[in-house]
């Protein structure tokens, strides 16, 4: 595996999860196993989880690492190629991947999408320019149109909790305030690809996900409907893929309350975190033994050791 920019990038999806689950179990086995390596972590938005955890997946395989925050702390990059630079942007992304290269073994990437251009958002700028430019494998930390490493913890989730041969996973939409990204609801619904479920898909008209990641998976437009009999609820919002960036409505009936819950067949409830209280989803939900959103950052760690162990055995 030279980058882990999607998971269609890990060799095996199944073998990857299996690494994750004995890393929890002896998160120190292969501590020196990146002795003397360096990851670099570059943010162009800003990251609890994703940033803590995975430096310690990093500490734990013995890695050293360098954190920047692209937003402010470095020169503005300039992605475009043959641009005459006399604006803003100080210094082009050719020579930053190269000189990033120089100092560290592997470097990750976390690059939200702009949600005020499709084609650039789906062309991942960003990540695929360090990765075209970089000498050096490139890890995403949640890119405009995908976040593998929240993925690959969901999987290690599920596995953990699922005691059906076969559960209803259910992924909801739910209300937020600002335009988000489909970033975590594109690498779910790519996860689930590898799961033995009955999934659905529920979200209101008009914010169905891209067709060409969602294929022929169920979109239920009644979140009650959708939501009965579910053995896992994972929710999340995202903004208009048709309607591009657009928040269409902003009501909060597609909250998801603990009436709602009764609904399912006592299910789990999923987040990605962060998240907006008494928006996306209730206190009582959020409060209760169902909820295991600190386990799905728990498992971030060790997720994140998985890909970093697998893309150095793979250099
Ligand atoms: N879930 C997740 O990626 O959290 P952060 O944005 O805090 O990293």
């Amino acid at each position: 595996m030279k980058n882990f920019i999607s998971l269609t990038d890990l060799p095996n999806f199944d073998a990857a999860l299996e690494l994750a689950k004995s890393l929890k179990e002896d998160p120190y086995a292969f501590e020196n196993h990146a002795k003397r390596k360096t990851l670099g972590l570059i943010f162009f938005n800003p990251s609890l989880r994703t940033r803590l955890s995975t430096q310690k997946a990093a500490q734990n395989l013995g890695f050293e690492t360098l954190v920047m925050n692209f937003s402010n702390e470095a020169w503005a990059l300039e992605f475009e190629d043959g641009t005459e630079m006399r604006g803003i942007r100080s210094e082009h992304v050719r020579e930053a991947a190269a000189v990033i290269s120089q100092y560290c073994d592997v470097v990750a990437i976390r690059a939200f999408a702009s949600l005020n251009n499709k084609e650039q958002d789906e062309a991942e700028i960003v990540l695929n320019s360090f990765a075209n430019y970089a000498s050096i494998p490139v890890i995403n930390m949640e890119s405009a149109t995908g976040h593998p490493l929240q993925a690959l913890a969901d999987a290690l989730t599920l596995a953990e909790h699922k005691t059906l041969h076969k559960p209803k996973v259910v992924l909801s939409w739910a209300p937020h305030p600002k335009a988000l990204p489909h970033a975590v609801g594109n690498s779910f619904v790519k996860m689930m690809e590898h799961q033995d479920a009955e999934f659905v898909i529920t979200n209101p008209e008009g914010y169905d996900l891209d067709p060409r990641i969602t294929k022929d998976i169920p979109v239920i437009h009644n979140q009650e409907e959708a939501l009965k009999n579910a053995d896992f609820v994972y929710a999340k919002n995202w903004c208009s893929y048709s309607n591009y960036g657009s928040i269409l409505r902003t009501d909060d009936e597609w909250m998801l309350t603990a009436d709602k819950m009764k609904l399912t067949n006592n299910a789990k409830f999923m987040h990605c975190l962060p998240v907006r209280r008494n928006i996306v989803v209730a206190d009582g939900v959020l409060d209760n033994s169902n909820s295991l959103v600190i386990e799905q950052a728990n498992n971030r760690t060790y997720a994140a050791q998985a890909v970093l162990k697998t893309i150095i055995d793979h250099v």
